[in-house]
């Protein structure tokens, strides 16, 4: 992976234009510590979290975007995308780590300490 860190705070590292994630859907982004799924919502929010799933660690990347929420491809839990956090029924059983995301200039900035250059 390339890091653009030009007129960027070095502490975040480019990882694409915001365009690159389709609307109401998701990116993968490798890291040293593990797969990141970095989603878009049909409001233009960018939401970054682990790409594991706090059930039995299904691909959310892989998963279905509707309003701030994914719905894992595997068995269905409905995981928030701001807090990681399952909704409904699934409440209180585990969470997804946030991983700290930003967009600068129309390219999407993950925090330093996910990402491994
Ligand atoms: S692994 Fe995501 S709902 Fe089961």
């Amino acid at each position: 992976m390339t890091i653009q860190t030009f007129d960027i705070d070095p502490a975040w590292h480019d990882v694409g234009a915001v365009t690159d994630i389709p609307e109401r859907g998701s990116r993968r982004v490798a890291t040293a510590q593990g797969d990141v799924a970095v989603f878009r919502t049909g409001d233009g929010q960018v939401f970054a979290l682990v790409d594991r799933c706090p059930h039995k660690h299904g691909p959310l990347s892989q998963g279905i975007v509707h309003g701030h929420g994914v719905t894992c491809p595997l068995h269905s839990w409905v995981i928030d995308l701001a807090t990681g956090q399952p909704t409904g029924a699934d409440a209180g059983k585990g969470c997804t780590p946030v991983v700290p995301v930003r967009v600068q200039d129309g390219r999407v900035l993950l925090a330093q300490p996910v990402m491994a250059g």
